[in-house]
């Protein structure tokens, strides 16, 4: 019973939706999609923020870290302009004292021996996470030199 009242209905929704309604139906779901992949790289470049989209090995530090343009910190600091700032710097989070009293600036060499094993590099630091691929590291670090 119930499946011929389904039946029914789905038969008139078909009926009404039988001209203009169908076409604007098969429309919808592709045009704002293309328009969404179309505006993001445009809208990027006019506001001077990174091209470049992250690479995968990234994903795990976006847990931690927002690398938006207002600065805004997560459990990690912000690391937009990260790479040739001080470590420990950034105005307003609440770093380790080892990590601010490591007298680090981050070049990619820097960053690249951080990201082998943070613990190791600087010890007291409250950042755990490594990276362990030399491969993913680069691929990170160029992600970060774009972040200016
Ligand atoms: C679980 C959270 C967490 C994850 C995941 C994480 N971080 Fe961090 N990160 C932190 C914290 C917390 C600090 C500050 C450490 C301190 O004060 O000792 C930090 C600090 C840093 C710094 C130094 C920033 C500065 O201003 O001195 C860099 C660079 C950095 N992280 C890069 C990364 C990258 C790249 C990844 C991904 C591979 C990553 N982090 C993953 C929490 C995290």
């Amino acid at each position: 019973m119930i499946k011929y009242t389904l039946f029914a209905a789905a038969a008139v929704l078909a009926g009404c939706a039988s001209q203009t309604g169908a076409a604007k139906i098969a429309a919808a779901p592709a045009s704002p999609v293309k328009v969404a992949l179309a505006a993001e790289p445009a809208a990027s470049a006019v506001a001077g923020l990174a091209t470049a989209a992250p690479p995968a090995a990234y994903e795990i530090c976006a847990v931690c870290h927002t690398v938006s343009d207002d600065g805004a910190d997560g459990m990690g600091p912000n690391l937009r302009g990260v790479v040739g700032r001080k470590a420990g710097a950034k105005e307003g989070f609440g770093y380790s004292d080892a990590l601010k009293n490591s007298n680090i600036t981050w070049t990619p060499a820097e960053i690249d021996s951080w990201l082998t094993d943070p613990g190791a590099k600087v010890p007291g630091t409250q950042m755990y996470q490594g990276v362990a691929d030399p491969a993913e590291r680069k691929a990170i670090i160029g992600y970060l030199q774009t972040l200016k």
